[in-house]
């Protein structure tokens, strides 16, 4: 078995990463990460999905192929320059909305309960973490990514990745797995118990 070898890509994505690399946006989603968001989106008919994080809508547009036309998706991102291309691609798809906003200020202000968060930015992963996994419904899903060591990683921050395994690991009320897969990813399952 060969993991890299991904099948059935999106085909908006090519378009998407024509534009990521003109931008000289480097932080987009892997394509492991990609199959394995839109397999567990797919687990959830009709769900409420949350993308902290859109970037260029890499992660966005893997998670549209995996939802189904009942299904609804907020993706919020801070910066307008790489939301515009998000927007572009993918803006004409009405199960999604994208928002430009701080992610803690989206958290804050939701009134929304998800079946998937894919928190792929500060807000909701390094901070903001009780309040995300707050929205989430039993049996929801926690998608977190960036968990190997990244080129993107800013100075100081690396001694914050094992505090954050360590702290979802933990967590009463969830299972969790971990993946050295990709760019390292950790999935979490909301329980019922304490
Ligand atoms: C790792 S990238 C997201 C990649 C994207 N999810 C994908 O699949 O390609 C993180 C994104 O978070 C955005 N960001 C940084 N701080 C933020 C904040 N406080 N609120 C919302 N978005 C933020 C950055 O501009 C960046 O586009």
């Amino acid at each position: 078995m060969n993991d890299n070898d991904i099948v059935q890509v999106p085909s908006v994505l090519e378009a998407i990463h024509q534009d990521t690399r003109r931008a000289g946006f480097t932080m987009a989603s892997e394509l492991q990460t990609g199959a394995l968001l839109r397999t567990l989106a797919a687990t959830k008919p009709g769900g409420h999905f949350l993308e902290l994080g859109t970037g260029t809508g890499v992660g966005t547009a893997w998670l549209l192929s995996g939802i189904d036309a009942q299904s609804r998706l907020e993706s919020v991102e801070n910066d307008p320059t790489v939301l515009e291309i998000a927007r572009r691609h993918l803006g004409h798809d009405p199960r999604v909305t994208f928002h430009l906003m701080d992610g803690a200020a989206f958290l804050a202000e939701s009134q929304f309960r998800f079946d998937l968060i894919y928190a792929d930015t500060w807000p909701g992963k390094f901070t903001h973490l009780d309040l995300a996994l707050s929205l989430l419904r039993i049996g929801g899903i926690y998608l977190v990514d960036d968990l190997l060591p990244q080129p993107s990683w800013p100075d100081g921050h690396a001694p914050k990745v094992p505090s954050l395994i360590t702290e979802l690991e933990s967590r009463m009320g969830f299972v969790s797995t971990k993946l050295a897969w990709a760019s390292g990813l950790m999935v979490l399952v909301k329980t019922n118990g304490k």
